[in-house]
């Protein structure tokens, strides 16, 4: 088989590169390593920043989300018994977030390839970019004993943190900068009322807390715990006993709970890996850096490698200009890098962590004083958390 641009990974980046580049007449194919049930069973990101919902439209797949995201024009960050409210419409003059499911975007765009004939194919197993720094790349990939070959122009990994992509680039033409955190969120989403229609991020000194949801009979929340516990240590009753201790008494008491649909651990990490390229390998989204998920970063920063890429090929394809090509990585990383920073502040801000000196857990307290004492402050924090330009 031969396409313009193979890419790897299914999720949000891969699907959406592939169906903007469908509608500007460019070919793709993609390759999923797991079934599309599997890919829409993972339950993620919740917060899309408005340039993020900007591109979907572009794409032709807004249609849902427009009519079932939730608008949201601030958030609570809940500390000391009290919750103090960020108004993001007031403080970025008009911007707001949308709340609506990775889940359901991702169904979205599945079914919009589905719709204009784009070829998606699930169940690809071994899949392997070769000849990435020629100008002829190939993938192969295997489905039973079969093994599949597609000759391409541009290879584009959207795989993700633990994909292939990243991993077929010598180690001595990029550089991995990384920090581990030693805990991880617990999540629960459960077919409740959520406490509150707007997300309550809440610091603790048992640990963080998040109030989030997905509908208004959807609720979404996580708490932080150490990353070596499982699944398995929480059930339902314990999760939402220590979510209670976490946040203000008038938010625990009016908080229905119920049993859980989907409990599972995401461990945080920040990872940004550079270059973004190697040859005719591109990399986007998680496979070439990852947030924790305070800041809701991590899917609006792949959005925003999505929109480089796009147009880098589109010019390439319509005026055989490359420059954007050339530039992919570095404009790429300029706000990589801003995400990442946001990610980390939001997150050292909100968390405890367990080898803090008593001189840090103070500095701590003193910048979330300072946070809700200075207009300018909260001014940054709602810019970053709407959304930098793209
Ligand atoms: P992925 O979603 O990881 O998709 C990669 C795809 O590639 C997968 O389908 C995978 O199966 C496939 N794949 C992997 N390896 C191979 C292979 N070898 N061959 C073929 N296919 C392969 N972000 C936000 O912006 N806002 C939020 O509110 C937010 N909340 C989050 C909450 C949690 C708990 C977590 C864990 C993340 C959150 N994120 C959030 C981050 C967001 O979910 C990710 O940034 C997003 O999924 C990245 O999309 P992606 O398509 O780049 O990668
Ligand atoms: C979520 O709803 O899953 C969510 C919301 C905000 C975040 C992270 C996750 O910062």
């Amino acid at each position: 088989m031969r396409t313009q641009v193979g890419i790897i990974g299914g999720g949000p980046s891969g699907l959406l590169l592939s169906q903007l580049l469908h509608l500007r007449g460019i070919e793709t194919v993609v390759l999923e390593k797991h079934s599309r049930e599997y890919v829409l069973g993972r339950i993620r990101a919740g917060v899309l920043e408005h340039s993020f919902a900007a591109l979907m439209r572009e794409a032709q797949v807004g249609e849902r989300m427009d009519r079932e995201g939730q608008i949201h024009e601030g958030f609570f960050i809940a500390h000391d018994g009290i919750k103090e409210r960020v108004d993001l419409r007031a403080l970025t003059g008009g911007k707001t977030v949308l709340v609506y499911g990775q889940t359901e975007l991702t169904r979205d765009l599945y079914d919009a390839r589905d719709r204009f004939g784009g070829v998606v194919i699930h169940g690809a197993e071994d899949v392997r970019p070769h000849a990435i720094d020629t100008s002829r790349p190939y993938l192969t990939y295997r489905v039973g004993a079969d093994v599949e070959r597609i000759d391409c122009d541009y290879v584009v990994g959207c795989d993700g943190f633990h994909g292939v992509s990243r991993q077929s680039i010598p180690n001595d033409k990029i550089r991995l900068l990384e920090r581990v955190y030693p805990f991880g969120w617990l999540g629960v989403l459960s077919r409740t009322k959520p406490v509150s229609p707007e997300l309550i991020y809440a610091a603790h000194e048992r640990g963080f807390a998040l109030c989030s949801l997905r509908s208004p009979s959807l609720s979404r929340y996580y708490i932080q715990v150490p990353v070596t516990d499982s699944v398995d240590d929480w059930s339902d009753e314990q999760f939402f006993d220590e979510l209670h201790r976490r946040l203000p008494d008038e938010v625990a008491t009016a908080m229905i709970t119920g049993t859980s649909i989907e409990k599972s651990i995401a461990p945080l990490r920040s990872l940004v890996v550079e270059p973004m390229r190697f040859g005719n390998l591109f990399l986007a989204g998680d496979a070439a850096h990852i947030v924790p998920p305070t800041g809701a970063r991590g899917l609006n920063t792949a959005a925003s490698d999505i929109y480089y890429l796009y147009h880098a090929l589109v010019d390439h394809y319509s005026k055989r200009d490359d420059r954007g090509l050339e530039s992919y990585s570095e404009r790429a990383l300029a706000r990589v890098w801003k995400g990442q920073r946001f990610s980390w502040w939001m997150t050292m801000l909100l968390h405890q962590f367990p080898d803090n000196s008593p001189y840090e857990n103070r500095l701590q307290k003193t910048e979330l004083d300072y946070l809700f004492s200075s207009e300018k402050a909260l001014a940054s924090l709602a810019e970053n958390y709407v959304g930098l330009p793209f």
